[in-house]
């Protein structure tokens, strides 16, 4: 077991992943967490694994930079794609990065969320109909991941009519992020930058036509930004926006997926949560921090910097693993066991210091809402079919997962 933990971290490489890491990357992120916590790959690269070199990494930003600008070069070469991730405001540093997230923060307020509420319940109950009235479901396509997209689309107030391709063009554009991809998922991703693009500017002319409510109007609060004075350029405004649907749909889609799943196949956690409905929230962080939705962090070091007794210099790329600091016994008891009742539970998933998570609060609530609904519905549901995982390495989630709501729901 232990000779078996030391050959694979020794043979880690992000870049060639098995089919078995994609399926249960856990006991690689154990076994580098315990023999190379802190893991140099063959092109060069940092992988972490710990939590705390996790945490020292996200909040010190002046030693480890955002920017991608000089990664993404090789990667994306001068295309759309290469424009759109190295203008989003999570690949940058200050004070471009500042400027967004103050703008973006303020239509994401306690208060703004709490305002959502009655349209997200009312969303999710249309959907359990939807669901009760089938039997037989998908839970990704036909609850999980319709949530967020129309969170998000309500949040930039995109017509209803109009909210169609953006799933698809969200997927295509993560999904550029893998670690590797191939020239059909960069050309995939390249054509779906261009298309929401053109897309956004016919929508960012309307509300330049017609402003919405700025308190919670993100776009509008994104143009008035820019024209205020904050110096937001017209590719800034797009660029962001796209990001903001991108970091808000596929994440809060797995979220819902990856919670219904681990309860399924826990029934005893299941049938706890049922019981006591007041654990929802600490479910949710449960299901963050057990399957988090964002395995993988990127940032690179501005100058030399000594972690666990390795010294990087200034220019290396690191990659953060929060799947592997989420489960580091250091800072969690037991933390291969899925406890809904899990407290104190200070996991990575939404990052934490400067970068940390814009859309935290809401996706909390989405989660909670969306899951305690369906299980107080559809107590008896369960998997008809084995789940199909995304095959991603950085989202990690469910493609299609079949299961039995009873037309009874
Ligand atoms: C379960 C759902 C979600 C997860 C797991 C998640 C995870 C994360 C993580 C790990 C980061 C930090 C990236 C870094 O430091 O490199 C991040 C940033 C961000 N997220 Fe989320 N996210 C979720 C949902 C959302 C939602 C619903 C929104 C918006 C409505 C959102 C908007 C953002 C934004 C704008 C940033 C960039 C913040 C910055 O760079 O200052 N996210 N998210």
């Amino acid at each position: 077991m232990n000779a078996n933990a030391r050959e694979l971290a020794a043979g880690f490489d992000l870049e060639n992943l098995t089919p078995e890491f994609y399926i249960d990357p856990y006991p690689t992120y154990r076994a580098l967490r315990e023999h190379a916590p802190v893991k140099r790959m063959p092109n060069g690269a940092y992988f972490l694994t710990r939590y705390d070199d996790l945490v020292g990494a996200y909040k010190s930003t002046k030693q480890f930079s955002s920017d991608k600008k000089r990664e993404f070069l090789p990667k994306y070469g001068d295309s759309l794609l290469y424009e759109h991730h190295t203008t989003s405001l999570v690949f940058n540093d200050p004070p471009a990065h500042t400027r967004v997230r103050r703008l973006i923060m303020g239509a994401l307020s306690p208060r703004a969320i709490a305002e959502m509420e009655p349209d997200l319940i009312a969303l999710v109950d249309r959907l359990l109909d939807g669901l009760a009235a089938k039997g037989e479901v998908e839970l990704i396509g036909d609850f999980a991941a319709a949530i967020p997209i129309q969170v998000i689309g309500n949040l930039l107030d995109v017509p209803m009519e109009e909210r169609e391709p953006l799933r698809d063009w969200s997927l295509a554009i993560l999904g550029a992020l893998e670690p590797v991809i191939g020239p059909e998922a960069f050309a995939r991703g390249n054509k779906a930058v261009q298309d929401f693009l053109a897309y956004l500017e016919i929508l960012v002319e309307r509300r330049r036509q017609k402003p919405g409510n700025a308190e919670r109007d993100v776009l509008t609060r994104l143009i008035q930004g820019e024209d205020n004075g904050e110096r937001l350029t017209s590719k800034e405004l797009l660029h962001n926006c796209i990001f903001l649907l991108n970091a808000g749909h596929e994440t809060t889609t797995n979220l819902i997926g990856n919670g219904l799943v681990a309860l399924a196949g826990n029934p005893a956690q299941k049938k706890r949560l049922i019981e006591q409905p007041g654990l929802i929230k600490t479910a949710v962080e449960e299901i963050l921090r057990f399957e988090s939705s964002n395995q993988l962090g990127n940032r690179i070091t501005t100058e030399p910097v000594e972690l666990g007794g390795v010294a990087l210099a200034a220019g290396t790329p690191v990659t953060l693993c929060i799947g592997a600091a989420n489960r580091d016994p250091r800072q969690f008891p037991d933390p291969e066991t899925f406890d809904v009742g899990r407290t104190p539970n200070r996991h990575l998933a939404f990052g934490t210091g400067a970068h940390q998570c814009a859309g935290m609060a809401l996706a909390r609530l989405e989660g909670a809402i969306a899951m305690a609904r369906f299980l107080a519905r559809f107590p008896d549901y369960a998997l008809s079919g084995p789940p199909l995982r995304g095959g991603r390495a950085r989202f990690r989630g469910f493609l299609k997962v079949p299961c039995e709501v009873g037309r009874m729901g």
